[in-house]
């Protein structure tokens, strides 16, 4: 079930149909146009003024889903064979409600919401999204996770005959994907557990049947076709930082001011990006989510947790 609910959280915004045709404007409108249509301006929060919704092509067909190969076009290529139902969903570790659940189980009767959310990859694209989604906190809170849960930790589907780049010596990952949040990073209110884009069912090369969304860390930590959710004491690792430490933290912040070691992170190629019309912008702290989140992050050294 889809429903709508006001907005409620600062950074994004949900979106009525009657002006979901016209978000063109309403994006570029800015707080103006937002006042107009009756949304708190406190919804404005962290947009760019040219921010503008990245055409659904775009995000559907250009992924990152190394399960499916590592070219771009890959997982739109080959995702489909990826089987999604019945999706079970293994929970394990420091909660009083753990095992084997159906994917349906646990999102039922919760609320689907549409966010908008900015997306910034580690490889310096990015997108804007409305992404159909669950507040993770939500879902989590069902499992009645215990004090001893400082972690959570997700997995993505093993299944080489039907996820073809988990055949063969070619890939270097361990599989399956791994990825891991602080326990106040998976409970904030901005962290989305992703069930749908454009208003529609999630695509397979995105993540069916959901997959994260964390808005102000780089996409790798956004875990796709999720599998397994385990609440730990210690800090997880995650594939990409297990692939490569000196290049890939665990936190993932969004962060202009320190470089990736073979690249700037000062800014971005917003998609539609091509040679002509570069559409390169300048990257904001936490992805423009600062207001919402910096607090979580206070005292640390943000270049020695990167
Ligand atoms: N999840 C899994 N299981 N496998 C992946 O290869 N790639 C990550 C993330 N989640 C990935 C994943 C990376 S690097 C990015 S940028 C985003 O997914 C891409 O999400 P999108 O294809 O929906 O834009």
């Amino acid at each position: 079930m889809l429903i709508r609910k006001p907005p409620t959280i600062v950074g994004s915004e949900i979106t009525p149909e009657s002006v979901y045709h016209s978000r063109r404007q309403f994006m570029t409108a800015g707080a103006v146009g937002l006042a107009a249509l009756g949304l708190p301006l406190g919804a404005t929060a962290g947009w760019q003024a040219d921010d503008e919704i990245t055409p659904e092509n775009i995000v559907t067909q250009y992924n990152n889903f190394y399960e499916f190969g590592t070219g771009k076009e890959d997982p739109a290529a080959y995702a489909h064979e990826m089987t999604t139902d019945p999706w079970s969903v293994e929970v394990s570790g420091a909660a009083n409600k753990t095992g084997t659940f159906a994917f349906e189980d646990i999102i039922k009767g919760l609320d689907v919401e549409e966010r908008i959310y900015r997306f910034r990859c580690v490889e310096a694209w990015s997108m804007v999204v409305p992404w159909m989604g669950i507040p993770l906190k939500d879902i989590l809170a069902q499992f009645e996770p215990t004090g001893n849960a400082k972690f959570v930790e997700f997995k993505t589907l093993y299944r080489p005959d039907e996820m073809r780049g988990q055949q063969g010596f070619f890939s270097s990952i361990d599989w399956p994907y791994l990825e891991g949040l602080r326990m106040d990073e998976a409970t904030h209110p901005l962290t989305l557990m992703v069930t749908g884009l454009y208003g529609k069912d999630l695509p397979n090369q995105n993540g069916a049947p959901w997959r994260l969304m964390v808005p102000w860390k780089y996409g790798f930590k956004s875990i796709k076709s999720i599998v397994s959710i385990r609440f730990t004491e210690r800090e997880p690792i995650n594939t990409w930082k297990q692939l490569q430490a000196s290049e890939y933290g665990f936190y993932a912040n969004v962060n202009p001011a320190v470089s990736h070691p073979r690249w700037s992170q000062a800014s971005e190629r917003r998609l539609p990006s091509s040679l002509f019309n570069v559409n390169r912008r300048p990257t904001l702290p936490f992805n423009g989510y600062a207001d919402e989140v910096a607090h979580l992050y206070a005292g640390m050294d943000l270049r020695k947790y990167y």
